[in-house]
């Protein structure tokens, strides 16, 4: 397909690629995006990611610029409803059970940024997981919050977060005085449920509001065989993605309110902070699209659940391939397992997740949601299709045989487990004190024990290793290395490259000259300067690649060195220390 995207001036009816508007001093804006995206379906790639409708929903919209208007008369205005669309949100909470449901066209970010608006005042303390969005974490910078961590139980068998520790719960209830909300994720990215009904008996006689990010959850409502949503089990406010597991449009979100302790005046004022002034009419009329179709569907969600029952089955008979599953969990604090998230671990082989996801992808054509050092998450939906299943169990058949041959059944091929889950961390500042102090950068391996001047974590699924303000500790270097060694890219932390220059000697000895550093910008000239040069400071301009600075300096070679460096917070520039 070719684009016909670029700027129309004139003939938009025409079918034919259509006259640019030249912009003075630009020739033609070429539509990267469009392009990409087009040739994208043509490649044949099965999506087991999100959005949830799997890019399967055919003719509902055929040109989407045709209702794609703004808030004009008889149309009513999401950010102050009063017509058409209070009328759809009351029937959509009607369906729901709650007191309110919002629609949102920002995503759940917008739902997590409000909720914790409504709730909070600057300064207070919140009482929340550490397996949070990072949208928790931007409301906790913006409002200036005390973030109190929820210790959450550990799956060693697995290496991630299991359900809430409920004894530590009890204990920081009793301890922290003043703590004004509580948000927990449910389900988490991996699927696991967890016990809303007792947490918010725990929290009750505090008068404390739950909220539950239920953002990986928007398909529970409409089944009775997946696990029960927030919604019905005490949450105060419940936050769903519809876009993640339903056919909807990406960025379609609800926000519900569940009880009467939540004020909907305070969560419609701020979701009018954080959410567009032109929502999207289209998204809007896509969520309600998805609602109708989950009501209307019965049928299809149980046919898609006798298609995930049957290859879930067939993949855990693999050898070397397990799934997470249900049964393992409730030890660990777990309530429930959302069937649908597929977290596949592979054992016996050296490969990591990042890895396994890359060969699914480049050998396969199935592009995974996302991966962990030890597994990979496929989100399945109702729009999956056999098919799509189909390939993912053929290409998993395939890997568990090579992996039986890459190892001849050798036990030593199992993967070193690194804890992926920080704990005990020390909180020196706040998040929001810490980002406005002065920072520098620090080597990585020499930041033990400095103060972490950013976020720094691995998206998806986003959790923080560490969060500004927090001492570094020796096992978050550790685990932060682990995760840079297996080719994950680590946000907040500087990639350098450095160039080290060898003599012909000293490289025999194998002893290497720190010479100059700099920052390699891959494909450009050099300027690299050998010991007895720089001494003359008379630089010399090297070529591109490695060969050519070898032979251009015929008793030096150049060694390529990756650095990583942390942002810390500067000695001068600590303030008050919190602990
Ligand atoms: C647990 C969780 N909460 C919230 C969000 C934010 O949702 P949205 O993309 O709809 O803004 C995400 C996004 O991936 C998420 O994984």
């Amino acid at each position: 397909m070719h684009c016909t995207l670029y700027f129309v001036v004139e003939n938009y009816e025409c079918s034919k690629p259509i006259s640019l508007y030249r912009l003075e001093g630009v020739k033609s804006l070429r539509p990267y995006l469009y392009e990409k995206l087009t040739s994208y379906e043509e490649e044949n790639i099965y999506p087991f990611h999100m959005p949830g409708h799997k890019r399967r929903i055919k003719n509902l919209i055929q040109n989407p610029y045709e209702i794609d208007i703004t808030e004009i008369d008889g149309f009513d205005n999401l950010n102050d409803p009063q017509d058409i669309i209070k009328q759809s949100m009351e029937e959509t909470a009607k369906f729901y059970g709650t007191k309110k449901t919002f629609y949102l066209v920002n995503g759940s970010t917008v739902g997590i940024l409000s909720a914790i608006t409504a709730t909070c005042k600057r300064g207070d303390k919140i009482l929340m997981a550490r397996n949070c969005h990072k949208a928790v974490y931007n409301a906790v910078r913006l409002l200036e919050l005390d973030p109190i961590y929820l210790p959450l139980t550990y799956i060693p068998e697995r290496n991630m977060f299991g359900g809430i520790d409920e004894e530590r719960l009890c204990e920081i209830l009793k301890e922290e005085e003043g703590i004004k909300a509580v948000i927990i994720t449910s389900p988490t990215y991996e699927g696991i449920v967890m016990h809303i009904e007792r947490t918010k008996m725990w929290i009750n006689p505090y008068k404390i509001p739950l909220i539950v990010d239920e953002a990986h959850g928007a398909h529970f409502p409409f089944y009775e065989n997946f696990p029960q949503s927030a919604i019905k089990k005490g949450a105060d406010i419940v936050i769903q993605s519809l876009h993640k597991t339903m056919p909807a449009f990406t960025q379609t979100a609800l926000l519900h309110i569940c009880t009467d302790q939540i004020s909907e005046e305070k969560v419609q004022d701020s979701i009018s902070i954080y959410q567009s002034s032109s929502p999207s009419y289209l998204l809007m009329a896509g969520i309600e699209y998805a609602i109708h179709y989950g009501i209307e569907n019965k049928n299809s969600f149980r046919e898609y659940e006798k298609l995930l029952d049957f290859y879930r089955k067939k993949i855990q008979g693999l050898k070397h391939i397990s799934l997470l599953e249900k049964e393992e969990l409730k030890q660990y604090g777990a309530y429930d397992f959302d069937p649908c998230k597929l977290v596949i671990f592979f054992q016996n082989t050296k490969l990591t997740g990042n890895e396994i996801s890359d060969i699914l992808l480049k050998q396969y054509g199935l592009q995974m949601e996302m991966s962990e050092r030890d597994y990979v998450i496929a989100i399945s939906t109702i729009c999956d299709s056999k098919e799509g299943f189909d390939r993912l169990y053929y290409a998993l058949e395939d890997l568990d045989r090579k992996i039986g041959m890459e190892n001849g059944e050798d036990p030593s091929h199992k993967q070193e487990k690194i804890h992926v889950i920080t704990d005990g961390q020390i909180k020196r500042y706040l998040p929001s004190e810490a980002l406005q102090m002065k920072t520098k950068k620090c080597n990585l391996n020499e930041a033990k024990d400095a103060i972490c001047g950013s976020y720094i974590y691995i998206y998806p699924p986003g959790i923080p290793i560490l969060v500004p303000g927090e001492q570094i500790k020796q096992s978050d270097i550790a685990l932060i290395e682990s995760y840079l060694e297996s080719g994950f890219y680590v946000k907040g932390i500087t990639r350098e490259e450095i160039h080290d220059i060898m003599s012909v000697s000293e490289q025999e000895q194998a002893k290497p000259i720190q010479c100059e550093r700099r920052m390699a910008i891959i494909s450009s000239a050099y300027d690299i300067m050998s010991v007895s040069e720089q001494e003359q400071e008379k630089p010399i301009q090297c070529e591109q690649s490695m060969e050519n600075i070898n032979s251009n300096k015929e008793e030096s070679s150049a060694v390529t060195r990756i650095c990583y460096s942390i942002t810390v917070i500067e000695e001068n520039d600590k303030k008050r220390e919190r602990n």
